[in-house]
């Protein structure tokens, strides 16, 4: 009827007549085309449900396998901050197998279920707390950094919370380690620095006598020895300055402590406001609240210095000199960074320059430079395990930005 064609199921039946003679046969035709449908699309659906499902015993196994290979103890609970699942790290946290009732168990037990009513409850959606269990594996309590997060339903309830743990004892070894290393590193910089400076201090006298000498030979200079004695006069002259700079050099090693950057800028800035007033440059100051910095205040004045004096030679017309700081917090609030920013509004630093200029004695400024100022800025920021970014367009200007971690 439909132009389609019908699968039909037949059911035949011979039929009798009363003296049992056959007579005949009734065939019933039964239209099973849909029955057929239906079972094929039965079976269809049981294979997709089969893939499904073998997709999800895939994924399964894989998201076991990333837990089992996280490294570090991981606690999934209820709404009810009831734990549901426990990584086998964390479960050698909560029930130890050699001694599941031990009162360490309790305790730690007793810690995490606190730490989990106490967040599961809150109405912070991520936390980061430091919890003290112990470790069997160590045999000692350890100081784990634990990071949650909420998981909600679709409802916007929370389902779920995980926690994951962090050693956090290892970490601090390992910043302990840092610290040490950076101690030495200070330490072969100051001894460097004392011996640049001791040689620029023994430089120095004869250094004095040749330059009154030459200042006394000025007048008497015939003509035609007029070049030569410029040449001596400036060269020496740009001695002075290198010696100036290593002695500044030894002065700045000795002081180690802790100190506040702030104060330091406002040192510097007090030092060169005239002279950058005098030049038409206005200061753009911002000094955040930042938390002290472990190392030398006397290095950081003559990073300082050099730096400032770097924007103030780039802009001998006028300008804007920009100073900031301020803590940086990760987003996971565990570190913080302590960026301090030198800009200007000069001339800007051409790209291959900015590649060599941390280099010694690399300058443009001729006689008047020693090439030395970013060098030293260089060997600081090493030293206090810091970072250097420069952002610098020709004709626009610079912008130096420095990065210490903050060390609590
Ligand atoms: N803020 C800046 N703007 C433009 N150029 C800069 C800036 N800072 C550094 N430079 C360039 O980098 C070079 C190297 O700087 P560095 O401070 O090491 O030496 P210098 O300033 O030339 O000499 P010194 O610091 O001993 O007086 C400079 O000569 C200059 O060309
Ligand atoms: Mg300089």
């Amino acid at each position: 009827m439909e132009g389609e064609e019908v699968l039909f199921e037949a059911v035949c039946a011979p039929t009798y007549s009363a003296d049992g003679v056959r007579t005949g046969m009734v065939t019933v035709m039964r239209d099973v085309t849909d029955l057929r449908r239906a079972d094929q699309e039965v079976r269809a659906n049981l294979e997709k449900l089969r893939a499904a499902e073998e997709i999800v015993r895939q994924d399964r196994d894989r998201l076991n396998l990333v837990i089992e290979n996280v490294g570090d103890p991981i606690v999934v609970a209820d709404n009810a901050a009831k734990i549901v699942m426990l990584d086998p790290l964390a479960k050698e946290l909560v029930s130890f197998a050699e001694n599941p009732k031990s009162p360490q168990v309790v305790k730690n037990q007793a810690k995490l279920d606190a730490y989990l009513t106490s967040f599961t409850f809150s109405f912070a959606d991520k936390e980061n707390k430091s919890v003290h269990l112990f470790n069997p594996g160590s045999g000692t309590e350890v100081e784990y950094a634990a990071r949650s997060g909420k998981i909600y339903d679709a409802r916007g309830q929370v389902a779920y919370t995980v926690t994951v743990l962090r050693d956090f004892s290892a970490w601090k070894k390992l910043e302990q380690l840092q610290l040490e290393r950076r101690m030495l590193e200070m330490e072969k910089f100051a001894a460097t620095g004392r011996l640049a400076g001791t040689i620029a201090h023994e430089i120095n006298n004869p250094l004095e006598a040749i330059k009154n000498a030459i200042h006394l030979l000025g007048g008497t200079v015939d003509p035609k020895s007029r070049p030569i004695y410029d040449v001596l006069k400036t060269e020496t002259e740009r001695v002075t300055r290198i010696v100036r700079q290593m002695l500044g050099l030894y002065r700045n090693t000795v002081q180690l402590g802790t100190f506040d950057l702030n104060a330091v800028a406002e040192d510097t800035l007090a030092l060169f406001g005239r002279p950058l007033a005098k030049i038409g440059v206005t200061v753009d100051k911002r000094l955040g609240q930042i938390p002290p910095i472990k190392g030398s205040a006397d290095q950081f004045r003559q990073l300082l210095s050099n730096l400032v004096v770097n924007a103030r030679d780039s802009m001998s017309d006028g300008g804007k000199l920009i100073i900031r700081t301020k803590e940086i917090r990760s987003s996971t609030g565990l570190h913080s960074w302590l960026s301090l920013i030198v800009g200007d509004t000069g001339t800007g630093i051409p790209a291959d320059l900015q590649k060599s200029m941390f280099e010694p004695f690399v300058t443009t400024k001729g006689e008047k430079g020693t090439g030395l100022g970013l060098w030293i800025v260089k060997g600081v920021v090493e030293n206090h395990n810091g970072r250097i970014k420069v952002r610098s367009t020709v004709g626009k200007g610079t912008v130096i930005r420095l990065l210490f971690p903050v060390s609590r």
